[in-house]
């Protein structure tokens, strides 16, 4: 038993010999060019740095998943704008209240993110009450059911204007104000991330249109992610499975009763049969991928569209 003790004790002592030898070896490297990014200053560099005092926009924040994602980033120490259209006024002053609750700044901007000018209002109204902006979460998003041999030329209008027209006004008009302030720098980058979806991997045959549009996301970001970089401003997506939303209970309706089941049964069978972990996702699942990407932790990720999905889409 003594002997099995020492010799435990020195395996130990060699392990940690060796990660203390790999990390100053990574940090010193001199074929590495890392430099003071990659320097090890000890497992207190491992810890997040705290988002106090960052002001993000989060649009279609009323409800759903983009209201999980604005209570989260508040929780994180972000200001918070919330937005979404007039009709969800009151929900949005609702969310605007219970993060003031939290002790952040927040404030309310009513914008159709389809419309150019009233996105670049709603980042005017942003920066006045919060502050320089650090981030914006395209989330807003609308979905249509319908078969690919009856969608017109028109059914595809409504859904391309907000859920990639609507990405494009947020993300450029987010983009010039994050420029003009020139505060973005490689240890501190502008954020900007926007709301895809698994059908963006692997369409839905029933959802044609908002598939394709899910599709644009991703290459949306790519491109926003390419020619941003210079400025020291990130991009990325997040893609959500199946969450429990009135996005969804739409979708359980329309294409549920097309294919003759009951309400619900869609969502529950593309839960149990599709879905490895089995179970339905919330919007604070989706707000905890969203707090990283938001945060100095995914500061060296850009370009990405991330799944989180329970295990249905493998990457
Ligand atoms: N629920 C899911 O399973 C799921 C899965 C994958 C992706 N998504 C995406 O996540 C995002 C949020 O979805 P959700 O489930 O919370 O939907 P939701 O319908 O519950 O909420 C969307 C919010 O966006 C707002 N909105 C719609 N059009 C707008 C516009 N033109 N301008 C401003 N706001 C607008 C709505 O009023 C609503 O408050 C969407 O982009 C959606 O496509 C959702």
């Amino acid at each position: 038993m003594q002997l099995f003790r020492q010799r435990a004790a020195t395996l130990l002592r060699l392990q940690c010999f060796r990660i203390v030898r790999s990390q100053v070896s990574d940090a010193g490297s001199p074929s590495s060019n890392l430099g003071a990014r990659g320097t090890w200053a000890g497992y207190s560099s491992l810890a997040r740095e705290k988002d106090h005092g960052r002001s993000v926009i989060v649009t279609g924040s009323g409800r759903g998943i983009g209201k999980g994602i604005a209570l989260r980033l508040a929780a994180d120490g972000y200001n918070v704008c919330i937005n979404d259209i007039g009709a969800n006024k009151a929900a949005c002053d609702e969310v605007m209240n219970e993060i003031q609750g939290m002790g952040r700044k927040a404030c309310t901007a009513i914008a159709d993110v389809s419309k150019r000018d009233e996105v670049k209002q709603m980042v005017r109204t942003s920066v006045e009450n919060l502050g320089p902006l650090s981030t914006l979460i395209a989330n807003a998003g609308i979905v249509q059911v319908r078969p690919i041999l009856e969608v017109t030329e028109k059914d595809f209008e409504p859904i391309l204007n907000v859920n990639v027209i609507g990405v494009h006004n947020c993300f450029a008009e987010a983009a010039k104000q994050l420029i003009s302030q020139g505060n973005c720098q490689p240890d501190h980058p502008g954020k900007l991330i926007a709301a895809a979806s698994i059908v963006g991997f692997k369409p839905f045959a029933w959802l044609p249109t908002y598939s394709v549009s899910k599709w644009a996301v991703r290459a949306l970001s790519q491109v926003y992610a390419m020619e941003l970089a210079k400025h020291h401003i990130t991009v990325n997506s997040y893609a959500p499975g199946i969450i429990g939303t009135a996005m969804w209970d739409k979708i359980d309706a329309e294409a549920g009763a097309a294919a003759g089941m009951a309400k619900g049964e869609l969502f529950n069978k593309f839960v149990t049969e599709d879905t490895a972990l089995k179970i339905p996702g919330t919007p604070n699942d989706v707000a905890k991928l969203v707090s990283f990407l938001a945060s100095s932790d995914s500061n060296y990720v850009t370009g990405q569209t991330q799944i989180v999905d329970g295990g249905s889409i493998f990457t």
